[in-house]
């Protein structure tokens, strides 16, 4: 497994990985004076590649990890302070551009701050919640699953269609967090209602 960029996600998701006894590699722009390896060829044996560098040079970044058809590559990044290069419907549409052809591409642990990803469940036993989106059902799963084990409560979205949103839903953590004066400690967490036996909500179905 590799993890693209050294800095508050990388080293985050990196420790998570490690705890749980993943081999997993920090590729970084000056390899050399660590155990990192250089960006160039960094994914042509990883299984998974996680990215965690700025939106601004993920496109450059991409195209220089040699990723090959088949390889998963978990897009963390989110598009702020950057402007989307023209047509492009999201941030990870530009990831798809640039892994090219057969590359698995996954929208995944970026809805939250780095502070929740090295030890994300709460100590109540609650797990914030993790979406998690693909084109491809088994990159989507391997994720989901290694999500789940890490810490997240995950959940699956089918598609990268509408992956923006998720995008969007960083910022609305940003939001409730800053401008909701909830502060970067905050975590979403999922609660299901029991199914109603009778009642407006049981009769109302899916709205
Ligand atoms: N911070 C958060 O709470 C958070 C949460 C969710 C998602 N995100 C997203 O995750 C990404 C990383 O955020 P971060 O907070 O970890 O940023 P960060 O602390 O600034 O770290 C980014 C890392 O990317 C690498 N990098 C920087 N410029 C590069 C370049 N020109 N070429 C190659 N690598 C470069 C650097 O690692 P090396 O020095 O090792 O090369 C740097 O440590 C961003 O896209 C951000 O939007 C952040």
């Amino acid at each position: 497994m590799v993890v693209v960029g050294s800095g508050n996600v990388g080293t985050a998701l990196a420790t998570n990985l490690r705890a749980l006894g993943h081999q997993v590699r920090i590729a970084r722009r000056s390899a050399g004076d660590d155990d990192s390896i250089g960006i160039d060829g960094a994914s042509v044996d990883a299984d998974v590649t996680i990215l965690a560098v700025p939106f601004g040079v993920v496109a450059d970044v991409v195209a220089r990890l040699g990723l090959a058809p088949g390889a998963v590559v978990v897009d963390a990044t989110n598009p702020f302070g950057q402007p989307l290069p023209e047509g492009a419907a999201s941030g990870v549409s530009v990831v798809v551009q640039a892994a090219g052809h057969g590359v698995h591409v996954v929208k995944a642990f970026n809805v939250l701050g780095a502070e929740h990803m090295a030890a994300p469940t709460l100590p109540d036993g609650h797990r914030p919640l993790l979406p998690v989106a693909a084109d491809d059902a088994t990159a989507r799963r391997l994720v989901a699953d290694l999500a789940t084990a890490m810490g997240f409560d995950a959940v699956e979205i089918d598609g990268l269609a509408d992956a923006g949103l998720l995008e969007e839903a960083a910022r609305y953590w940003g939001l409730l967090a800053f401008r909701g004066g909830r502060g970067r400690d905050m975590v979403l967490v999922a609660h299901q209602r029991p199914p109603a036996t009778d009642g407006p909500s049981s009769a109302a179905g899916e709205r």
